[in-house]
């Protein structure tokens, strides 16, 4: 920009000027190509509504792998000229990884009082969407609280498709900030507070993190074998990403795996009703064998 046009808006607006980072550009073509490499490793259709978020969310990927023309990334990626550890990358960069402790709250009340009345199953749990291990937690402390920590075996499984999410919940420590759906004697119990380099941190008592265990699991893939039986199931807020097709075949899998007396909870806006599957409801986003 010429001085004399700089001077002419102002200090402040040539500041502007300045601050702002040019937005890489992506083609309608390589976004396309993107998506379907996506969608093949996830099955999770990105529209082209979602072009300007898979754009700033590949930005920095592309940047670190020495790459300002994201365009010139993308094709490098498709043509195999990265370690092929960058499609891994990519894909946990394009999931939706939002998540918090004792979210949809109800769930958990609904769930204290099965605990409650069948203190004498063995309580295997799983969430097939673990994300970065909030709701496992939330389980686990639940657990801790109503089955005990002594003889009662229960244990806590989160898979999750990105290999990202799945190391986060193996550490177990979160940003102080994020706790705020922890009830407060949770907190005392359950939870250690950081010091020194964890300053303004948590992490989850070693005694609850032992119950637990992280994996990566792809939905979309056939179960590994000996998966199962779970007494409860916690498939919550990642049915929607999926057309009705996908989400028919995931839930079908995932009820292979749910014992006879199990139940299912699913996310309050993700629907199985009128996806011909062999459940009943029991309670709003919560399902048993029909
Ligand atoms: C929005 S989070 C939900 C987390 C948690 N269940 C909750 O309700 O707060 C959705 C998670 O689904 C995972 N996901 C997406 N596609 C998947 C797939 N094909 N198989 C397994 N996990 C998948 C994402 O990586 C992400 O961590």
């Amino acid at each position: 920009m010429p001085p004399e046009v700089m001077a002419e808006r102002g200090p402040v607006a040539a500041a502007q000027t300045r601050a702002l980072p040019a937005t890489p550009a992506l083609s309608a073509r390589n976004f396309e190509r993107v998506s379907a490499l996506f969608q093949n490793v996830s099955g999770i259709r990105l529209t082209a509504a979602k072009h300007a978020l898979v754009v700033t969310r590949l930005a920095r990927l592309a940047g670190e792998a020495g790459e300002s023309d994201l365009d010139r990334y993308v094709e490098r990626l498709l043509a195999g000229a990265l370690p092929p550890a960058e499609t891994t990358r990519v894909v946990d960069r394009l999931t939706t990884n939002e998540t918090y402790f004792f979210r949809e709250p109800e769930h958990f009340r609904h769930f204290a009082e099965l605990l409650e009345r069948h203190p004498e199953r063995p309580w295997r749990v799983w969430s097939g969407a673990s994300s970065s291990g909030e709701e496992i937690y939330s389980l686990a402390m639940l657990m801790a609280d109503r089955l005990g920590q002594g003889d009662h075996r229960w244990s806590v499984l989160g898979t999750d498709l990105s290999t990202a999410m799945v190391e986060q919940g193996r550490r177990a420590l979160y940003p102080a900030g994020r706790t705020n759906g922890i009830p407060g004697p949770y907190l005392k119990r359950y939870c250690l507070k950081g010091t020194g380099e964890h300053e303004g941190r948590l992490l989850v008592a070693g005694a609850l993190r032992q119950r637990t265990r992280f994996e990566t699991l792809n939905l979309m893939q056939p179960l590994p074998a000996g998966h199962g039986p779970f007494d409860a199931i916690w498939l919550r807020n990642v049915l929607i990403y999926f057309d009705v097709e996908a989400k028919t075949a995931i839930v079908r899998r995932v009820l292979q795996a749910l014992a006879p007396h199990g139940v299912l909870y699913t996310g309050h806006a993700e629907s199985l009703v009128s996806l011909g599957l062999p459940i009943r409801g029991l309670a709003p986003a919560v399902y048993v064998h029909a």
